[in-house]
């Protein structure tokens, strides 16, 4: 748990943006070649379409579109960053990272880059780490990026998991600011949970160190189903805690975007009122570390995230992993 500072520093959101890849793959396109239907589809989860990656789109492509976009919004070059975290599971190569792919494609050579995975959640963990280093003093701007090519890692004939997952990448970028310049803007707390024993319900049947293969996505969904309210609204209720807040303060609440029926549920337990709720699940599917961004650069691009809101950001995924970040917008 972090507190806003007290005469210190604090991460300030100065730009976002977001980078989709060119195919767009619509329920009733699934419906040619697998048995299901788009009203299945819709009503289970909410999700109408999905965008694909292409084959000259990797992981580091759409990152490095978001990265671009999220400092032309924040009107910065790539000199003014020396920091780069990327959120993902779905990394080009088993490494380098993407974060140093993204470096290069920017024309850093200063700074550091590096990935972190926390599978849906990654996004979360990324903000409360580039929030820790930001606030210690020891960077002074991080771009903050999810990207996912998850159509790479579903097994296109299992129903069940292919219809829901897309690709994408979103990104922010953090500023350290001082107490005086932020005026109560910034990450304002971060709580971070996870729990090995949930393997199984989630995972990725491959790996280098065990198959030599990439591996393709295996989930019990009515079990990971089962587990996602009740932990995203523990650590969101966590979030409000720390920060003497409450779902009223809200502007928006930005979960991770999984499935209609999760969020809906989530948004309802923690007493959310439903037009505070950001939904891009219908668009993107789920882009599991990047979902959080893309939803963030929708709602900012429409007007709808503005200056000094108060946006709760949540998710849960594979690990289990989860987590809930305050920010003063
Ligand atoms: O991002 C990280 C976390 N991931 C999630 O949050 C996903 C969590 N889980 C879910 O979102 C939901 O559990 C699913 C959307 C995956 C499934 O929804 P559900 O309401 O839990 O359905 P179910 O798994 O209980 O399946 C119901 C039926 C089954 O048929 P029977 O056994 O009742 O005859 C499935 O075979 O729906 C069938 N089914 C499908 N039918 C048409 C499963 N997938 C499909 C499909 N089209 N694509």
């Amino acid at each position: 748990m972090t507190h806003l500072t007290e005469g210190g520093l604090s991460s300030v959101v100065v730009g976002v943006g977001s980078r989709l890849p060119k195919r767009i793959v619509s329920n009733a396109d699934l419906q040619k070649s697998l048995d299901t239907s788009d009203e299945w589809i819709v009503q289970r989860t909410g999700i109408r379409q999905r965008h694909v990656a292409g084959e000259d789109e990797p992981t580091s492509k759409l990152g490095l579109g978001a990265a671009q976009a999220a400092l032309a919004d924040a009107g910065l070059s790539p000199d003014d960053v020396d920091l780069v975290i990327v959120a993902t599971s779905t990394p080009d190569h088993t490494f380098p990272s993407v974060a140093t792919q993204i470096q290069a494609g920017l024309g850093m050579t200063h700074g550091a880059g590096f990935d972190l995975q926390a599978v849906c959640s990654g996004f979360v963990f990324a903000v409360a780490t580039a929030d820790k280093f930001l606030r210690s003093g020891s960077h002074r701007r991080a771009l903050v990026v999810g990207a996912e090519t998850f159509s790479r890692l579903v097994d296109w004939t299992d129903r069940s998991t292919c219809v829901l997952f897309g690709d994408g990448a979103g990104a922010i970028v953090l500023e350290a600011q001082s107490r005086e310049q932020a005026q109560g803007r910034g990450v304002l707390t971060t709580h971070l949970r996870s729990d090995g024993r949930h393997r199984e319900k989630l995972y990725v049947d491959g790996g280098p160190s065990t198959t030599r293969t990439t591996g393709v996505l295996r989930m019990a969904g009515r079990e990971v189903f089962r587990h996602a309210v009740g932990m995203a609204t523990d650590v969101a209720e966590d979030a409000f805690a720390a920060t003497g807040t409450n779902a009223e303060d809200l502007d928006w609440f930005v979960p991770h975007q999984a499935n209609r029926r999760i969020i809906e549920a989530s948004a309802e337990k923690l007493g959310v009122a439903p037009s505070k709720v950001v939904l891009t699940v219908d668009l993107h599917a789920n882009t599991s570390a990047a979902s959080i961004p893309l939803a963030l650069s929708v709602a900012k691009a429409d007007g709808r995230i503005k200056r000094g809101d108060l946006v709760m950001i949540e998710a849960m995924g594979g690990g289990f992993t989860w987590g809930a970040a305050l920010i003063r917008w």
